[in-house]
């Protein structure tokens, strides 16, 4: 039998009722205790409930000290925390649904006071070239990492792993997409390092591979880490973060020598042909590596889910997860969907309840 996004699928010993998942998605709604809203919380669970096989969280920040990007974001790093992550991912496996955890740095992505310890750190001191459409001001020029930053910042992802596997979740994602810290140190556009952590891509991914080594073993076997990457970034939309496919493809090589169990790509529409190939992305990527490939950017409907499911092993949606509850059921139903824009979108950063 030919597989489809309804057909389940085992990765590394869990199994997925389908391949249709959830895409992460920051909310920015946590108060002082940096736990999200009840409402947001309570919207995986209704995903969940409506049939999506895989529920990612928001980016959880992996630190008090300068991992924060943004207001109202969320951590799993004391027992609160952790108690209110378990009473959401027990709902979530309850509805027969996968979840995972995403974990984030935002690094030079930060902003003055931002972080509770005000600093703002990245691979080199570069700093985004737009301003910051939360502060309407240019980004702070981030401070260079040093050796005990980097150890710091490993602390940090290896503490957030043992709060979100405490928590219950099915597995781990580490966001290396969208021009957040792991992005950076991966990408020559922020990273000119002139150390062993800069220069050639296996310089650029040695911390990535450090952030790994320290994080799998926080990992039950029968869990799952997942890296997610992008060729572009939140700030500076328009710049290819990579040279070219073999740069790329470089990257993706090295990402499958590790024990990880799936790549997540991020693009701005999935069907769009990268690097001045006429490949897409995911073709690239399946060149590169044998690990299942999740796939997001503009899926939106049944033939733009089937169309970006013939080259992956998984689809994510993001902006219609959010936005039509129903949207697997009609998915399945064939009916006809919209394709929502960023402006719809909003509403995820406000109080005004879901649909
Ligand atoms: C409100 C909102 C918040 C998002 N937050 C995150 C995030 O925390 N981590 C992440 O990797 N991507 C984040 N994204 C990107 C989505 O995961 C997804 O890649 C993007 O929306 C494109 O998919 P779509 O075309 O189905 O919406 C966010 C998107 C939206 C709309």
């Amino acid at each position: 039998m030919t597989n489809s996004i309804f057909s389940p699928i085992i990765i590394n010993g869990i199994t997925f009722k389908n391949r249709i998942g959830v895409a992460p998605m920051t909310r920015m709604s946590a108060g002082d205790n940096s736990i999200p809203r009840k409402d947001v919380l309570d919207f995986l669970v209704a995903r969940a409930k409506n049939d999506a096989g895989l529920v990612y969280n928001e980016a959880i920040v992996t630190d008090y000290e300068s991992a924060q990007g943004y207001p109202g974001q969320a951590r799993i790093l004391n027992q609160d925390q952790v108690d209110a992550w378990k009473a959401v991912t027990d709902k979530i496996r309850s509805h027969g649904a996968v979840s995972v955890c995403q974990v984030f740095h935002c690094g030079r992505m930060a902003y003055e006071g931002i972080n509770p310890a005000n600093r703002v750190i990245g691979p080199s001191p570069i700093a985004p070239g737009q301003d910051n459409p939360l502060t309407q001001k240019p980004y702070p020029l981030p401070e260079q990492m040093s050796r005990f930053d980097m150890d710091h910042v490993i602390a940090g992802f290896v503490e957030t792993a043992k709060g979100a596997m405490a928590a219950g979740f099915d597995g781990l994602e580490l966001h290396c997409a969208h021009g957040y810290l792991l992005n950076q140190f991966l990408s020559a556009y922020s990273n000119q390092r002139t150390d062993d952590y800069g220069g050639t891509m296996e310089n650029r991914y040695r911390f990535i591979h450090e952030v790994i080594a320290a994080v799998r073993p926080m990992i039950p076997s029968d869990r799952l880490l997942i890296v997610r990457v992008s060729n572009w970034g939140i700030a500076d939309m328009d710049v290819s973060l990579f040279e070219d496919k073999a740069e790329w493809q470089q990257m993706i090589q090295l990402f499958s020598r590790e024990p990880i169990d799936a790549i997540s790509l991020s693009t701005y529409d999935f069907s769009a042909k990268a690097f001045g190939t006429d490949q897409n992305m995911t073709q690239i990527t399946r060149e590169a590596t044998k690990l299942p490939i999740l796939i997001c950017g503009k899926i939106h409907d049944r033939k733009t889910a089937d169309e970006a499911f013939q080259d992956a092993d998984m689809v994510l949606a993001g902006k219609s997860m959010l936005l039509n509850p129903f949207w697997v059921p009609d998915l399945k139903a064939g009916k006809e969907l919209k394709l929502y824009g960023s402006d719809e979108a909003g509403i995820a950063y406000t109080d005004t309840p879901l649909p």
